[in-house]
This record gives C-alpha cells, structure tokens and sequence, in this order.
C-alpha cells in the first residue's frame, strides 16, 4: 500500500518513493529500481545529474508493471539550466530512460533565472512530456519570485528536510501555496538511523527508526524518497501504513530540529 497525495493540478503521486542517488552504476540502477517496484514502490526518483537515467529506466521496464502505473521524476541540472538547454535536456533524459514522457521533471537547483527559463518548463507540460512541473531547492524568497510570473504554477519544492532539519516555515509556506513538499535525505542519509531520540519512539511504537521518520513525513503531509538499495530496507521504508504517531510525539519530533543540514544552503550556492 502507498496512500498518494494529490496536487495543485488534481493528479497525484504516490506519498513514497525510491530516490536513487549515489547509485551510479547503471546496472545497479536497473537492479535496485525492479527490486523496488517488486516490493511495492511505484514512484521513483531520479535526475540527469544522478548519471542513472538509462539504468532506471531499463528497471521500470524489466519490471513488467504498466508504464502508466508508475511515477517517475527526473530533474535537469544546472548547466541545461543556466544555458536555458532545458527542452535539448529533457530530450537527452527522456532518451535515456526509454520512455516518452515523465511523470514529473524539476528544476534541480535554482540555479541562473529561473522566472525565465521556467516558461520552458510550462511548454515541456504542455506538450506533455511533463505530467507535472516543480521546483527543488528553492527557498520561500525564491518562490515570492517565481510565483507572480508563472503561468503553470510548481506542483512539487523537492528540499532538504528530516528531523534535524525541518523547514518548518517552508512547509507552512508552500501548504498556504498549495505546493507539495517533497522530503530529500530524509535520513540524513543515514546517520539519523541511531539517534537516541529517534530509536526511542521507534521502540515506543515497535517501529524502526527510518519508519518513525516516514511516518512523520506522511503525517506531514510530505512526500518522502529514501534511498536504499537494499530489498528488506527497501520493504521496511515504505510498510508505514499501519500505525500512527500521536499528536503528542508529532510535536514531540518537532523540537529534534538543530537547522543542521547535510547539503548546501540554496541561498549561498554556486555549483
Ligand atoms: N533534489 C535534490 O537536490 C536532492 C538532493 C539529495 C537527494 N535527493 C533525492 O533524495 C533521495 C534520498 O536522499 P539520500 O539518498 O541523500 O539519503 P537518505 O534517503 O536520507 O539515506 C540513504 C542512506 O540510508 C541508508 N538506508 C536507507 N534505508 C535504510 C534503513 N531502513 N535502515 C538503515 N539504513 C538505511 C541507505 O543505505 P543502503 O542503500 O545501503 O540501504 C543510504 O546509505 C536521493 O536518493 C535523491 O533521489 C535530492
């Protein structure tokens, strides 16, 4: 079971996910997205600069699961994006992934002007080699920009967000926007997995710790992509739909937050 969230435009995506980073051997890729989707995901989470394109989407193939019932993501990265090369982009990514469309593509980071380019992402919608449009790593002053100006507002900001870090404002933010909120190392790839202060509610609950931090999410209201390559961990990261932290504990998770973050700040990035 993976319970969806439903979006600005009325479609919808399932709530968890596969992210696929750090997983660079297309091989690898292609192994780890068919365990995946065998397991129960059908929403994977890729981009150009992850160099997996063709493995995720050998994959989602091999896994023999209607392209229809799947929902994947890629993002363009920096350089398409500062050349404003996003449709020459998208035409490489969509090669590489065999398939005709995605479900989602983002702006990777809010790198060169993106009230500009962002027009490109609109035509990539309606040509329908996008289902849906977002952003990744912007900012509330970022989104204050970009949002007077579009004609087809972001459906997903896919940011840094777990309980060391949590954005509360964002979140608050994009709720108020009606942009979905898309959590990226959501274990603080996984050094969050041993916190004292998290194993405890896992054992309160009889839960693990990377199900305690889905859960939270989920009750959030965001969209999580734990990484994992591995088939049981896989299992454990999406079987999250059979208990419910209490309103208590949501709050009790929220005062974890140290503003500690594992990737760049996106307003001082330069990359
Ligand atoms: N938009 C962006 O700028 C951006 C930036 C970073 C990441 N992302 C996306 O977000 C996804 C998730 O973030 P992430 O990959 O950085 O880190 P993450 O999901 O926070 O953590 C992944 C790490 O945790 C381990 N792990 C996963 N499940 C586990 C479990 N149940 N028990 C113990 N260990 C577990 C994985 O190891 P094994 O694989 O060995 O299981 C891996 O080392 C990425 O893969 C990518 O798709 C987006």
């Amino acid at each position: 079971m993976n319970t969806n969230i439903t979006f600005n435009n009325g479609n919808t995506i399932p709530a968890v996910g596969l992210g696929t980073f750090r997983i660079e051997d297309n091989d690898l890729a292609a192994k780890t997205v068919a365990s995946a989707i065998e397991v129960g995901y059908r929403h994977i989470d890729t981009a150009a600069i992850y160099g997996n394109e063709e493995g995720v989407g050998r994959g989602m193939k091999d896994s023999e699961i209607p392209r229809n019932e799947l929902f994947l993501t890629t993002k363009i990265w920096n350089d398409d994006l500062r050349s404003g090369k996003i449709k020459e982009a998208m035409a490489v990514s969509l090669e590489k992934l065999g398939t005709d469309y995605v479900d989602m593509v983002l702006v990777h980071w809010p790198a060169g002007e993106y009230t500009e380019y962002w027009k490109l992402f609109e035509e990539l919608y309606d040509e329908g080699l996008a289902k849906n449009i977002g952003v990744s790593n912007f900012t509330m002053r970022m989104l204050d920009k970009l949002l007077p100006v579009c004609r087809i507002k972001p459906v997903v900001n896919q940011v840094e967000r777990h309980p060391y870090f949590i954005q509360k404002p964002l979140l608050k933010y994009c709720d108020k926007k009606e942009i979905a909120l898309t959590a990226w190392s959501g274990f603080m790839v996984g050094e969050l997995l041993n916190k004292p202060d998290i194993l405890g509610l896992a054992e309160k609950y009889g839960k693990t710790a990377a199900q305690i931090i889905q859960r939270w999410n989920y009750q959030n209201g965001v969209i999580s992509i734990p990484k994992s390559i591995n088939p049981d961990r896989m299992k454990e990261n999406i079987d999250i739909f059979d208990f419910n932290i209490s309103f208590e504990d949501m709050k009790y998770i929220d005062t974890f937050d140290k503003n500690m973050r594992k990737g760049p700040n996106p307003e001082n990035f330069n990359f």
